[in-house]
Order: C-alpha cells, then structure tokens, then sequence
C-alpha cells in the first residue's frame, strides 16, 4: 500500500486531480491518499498557503501529487518547523511560493518534464519525445546578484561537481530505469569553460559508468534549433537550471498543449509530482481542462513507487484515448470535457493492464 499526499490545488486543479485519482484508481493499485490543504484556497481559510501539518504530512509520505496552486505574488511563505527529532523543529524560512517550499523541504534536487507528441494530436513540432532532466538548485538562480555604480548589475553563477553530478546520475539511471537509449548534456562550454566547463567534464566522467547508454552533448544554442530541425535526436536531455527552464517551456510546447506535459521534482525526502501548467483561472470551474498533464504525472509519480505495469497501462490509454479527435479538449482544437477525456482513458487502463 502506498500512501500519497494528495493536494487538489487551485483553478483547474480539483477537476483534474479528481480526474487523474479515478484514472489510477482503476488500475486497482492499493493508493491511501492523505488529503492535504495546500495553495490559494488554504490561504483563505487558514492564513497560510502551506500549513504545517501539509508539509509535515508531505515529508511523511515521502511522495506528493499536487495540482497547480494560485500565487499570489507578493506572498512569501514561511515554513516553521516541522519536528522529525530536531528540538525545538527548524528555524522558520521563506520562499517564494508554496510550491517551492514543498520542493525544498523535501531535498528537491532535480526536476523533470516530459515533452512528447502525441499521434492525432496537432502540433507545432512533430517527433519530439524528451525527458528535461533539470538541476535546480545552483547556477545563475542561486539569485545571487549586486549592482555596481547605477549601471552596472552582476549575477552569479554557481556550479559545483556534486550537484551536477546528482542530475547527471539521475538521467542515466532514468534512461535506464524507463528503456531510454541515449543521454545528452546540454550546455554552453565553449564560452563558459569554468562553470559549464565543469558540468560538462562532470557528465562526460559520469557517462563513463554507462557504457550501455550512448552519451552525447550540444551547445544550448545549438540545441533549440534542432528541436525545431531535428527533434528525433534528443532522448535524455540534462542541464543547469537555467537551461532546463528554458528549453522545457520550448519543447512543451513545441510538442502541443501546455496540457499534455509530466513534471516532477525528486527529492531526498520527499518527491512530488505535479503537471507543467498553472491554475489556468480562465478556464476553472468550466469543466473543459485537459486532465492529461495530470494523469501523466500520476504515472511519472508510480513509475517512482515501482509500479511499472500500472504506469505503462495509464500512458496507453492516454495515448490511445488522444488518437480520437472526439476526445480532445478546446486546448487541443476539440469539443470534448474533462469528463469524457478522463472517461475515455478509464475505460482503456483495463485493456491495457495485462
Ligand atoms: P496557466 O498554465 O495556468 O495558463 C496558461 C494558459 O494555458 C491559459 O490559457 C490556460 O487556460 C491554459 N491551460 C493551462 N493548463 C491547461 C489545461 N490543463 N487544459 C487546458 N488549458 C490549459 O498559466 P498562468 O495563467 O500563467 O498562471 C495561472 C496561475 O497558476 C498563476 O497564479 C500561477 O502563479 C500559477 N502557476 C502555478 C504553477 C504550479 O503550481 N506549479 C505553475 C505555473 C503557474
Ligand atoms: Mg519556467
């Protein structure tokens, strides 16, 4: 048995999470979901968008699946702390949203998304099918920034052997783990020699413990332009932060909707798994969202709890369900609802099971 902290999330995020829980549901694994306050709506009832008991409870389950949560941008979040043996809990700390915190509460340490094209689904790009391995936790995010004079600002940027080393490690053992053939590090070396010089040296030594899987680099640059040329040759890609930002929101879309991605953030303690879009306030509560980047987390996410066969029957069915037009939400040119998208894709997860 598995227990998941379930966290609905705001906008859209209670029609597909709902969705996505009923699509694993009948795979019959044995899921106890821990129901858990979380977002914009927490922050109305309970002044904060992330109460302790739900990170508390998130840490305990060690797994999370989450909907999308409003932000409101100038909320900072501060999470007091939560005990597990430390006296008198941890020192309080902020971050900018909620979702962050429970990232980094769990020891995020990478983040994935899945970018594919779907048969009979249109697209700007055909043929991509990527796994963005992210590191997120240096490079020039570690925000580290100061002006000199009026007109002059610098940014830091951070690379370190251990942290490139995680998320290098963790896309070979992906590749290997999800029958992936090639792994390729991304990242701009013939300028920045010492800091993507290092990432660089770091995947190329890694890549080495693999002789199974083919490695290969490419120039970030040099990169965006074979999405869109030659989408065929990326598997397995891996990056710094700021790479990986970027080149997922490129091939997320590239490849359709916003709506069809899986993303996850792996932790030390805890790892959640959540779709790549927002709260899409435009559309919530109209009952036409597209549930699949949702659904597709969800198999991301038991993939991560081994449950292999149940996760392959779910992305079938999403598949099979999206090759007819009739199933197709508005964000994908269609008329159907969340609710007969979702039920397409109940009705084939048996079909696919055995
Ligand atoms: P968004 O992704 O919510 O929406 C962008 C556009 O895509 C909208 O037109 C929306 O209708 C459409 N869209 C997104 N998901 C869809 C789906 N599943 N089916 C059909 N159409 C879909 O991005 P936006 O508007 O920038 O953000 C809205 C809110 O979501 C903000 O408060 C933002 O901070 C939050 N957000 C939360 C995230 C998280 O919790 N991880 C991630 C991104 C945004
Ligand atoms: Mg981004």
């Amino acid at each position: 048995m598995h227990n998941i902290a379930l966290m609905q999330g705001d906008g859209i995020g209670p029609e597909i999470t709902s969705a996505a829980v009923r699509v694993i549901e009948v795979t019959g694994m044995d899921v106890h979901w821990v129901e858990l306050k979380g977002g914009e709506r927490a922050r109305q009832q309970l002044g904060t968008p992330l109460p302790d008991e739900t990170l508390e409870s998130y840490i305990q389950c060690g797994v999370g699946f989450k909907g999308p949560f409003a932000v409101e941008m100038e909320d900072a979040v501060v999470s007091p702390g939560w005990r597990r043996g430390i006296p008198g809990g941890r020192a309080a700390r902020t971050y900018n949203s909620a979702t962050n915190a429970l990232r980094r509460e769990g020891g995020g340490f990478v983040a994935i998304r899945l970018a594919r094209n779907f048969p009979g689904v249109p697209a700007p790009i055909q043929g991509i099918d990527v796994v963005i391995v992210r590191e997120i936790n240096e490079d020039v995010y570690v925000a580290s920034e100061y002006t000199v004079g009026d007109d002059t600002a610098v940014a830091l940027k951070i690379i370190t052997r251990k942290a490139s080393e995680t998320a290098v490690r963790f896309a070979f053992e992906f590749a290997k783990s999800h029958g992936r053939r090639k792994v390729t590090a991304i990242h701009k070396a013939n300028v920045l020699r010492q800091t993507d010089g290092l990432f660089v040296k770091v995947a190329r030594e890694t890549a080495q413990e693999y002789p199974e899987i083919e490695f290969s680099e490419e120039f970030i640059d040099a990169a965006c332009a074979l999405i869109v040329a030659r989408p065929s040759v990326f598997d397995v890609a891996v990056m710094p932060n700021q790479y990986g930002d970027i080149i997922s929101d490129l091939c997320s879309s590239a490849a359709g909707s916003l709506g069809l991605g899986a993303g996850a953030t792996y932790g030390t303690e805890a790892s959640l798994f959540e779709p790549v879009h927002g709260t899409a306030p435009d559309i919530a509560g109209k009952g036409i969202a597209n549930p699949v980047s949702q659904i597709l987390s969800g198999a991301l996410m038991l993939r991560h709890l081994k449950e292999d066969r149940a996760a392959a029957a779910i992305e079938r069915a999403v598949e099979d369900a999206l090759l007819n037009p009739n199933n197709h939400t508005p964000d994908l040119g269609g008329k159907a609802t969340t609710q007969r998208l979702t039920q397409a894709i109940i009705e084939r997860v048996p079909r696919f099971m055995s």
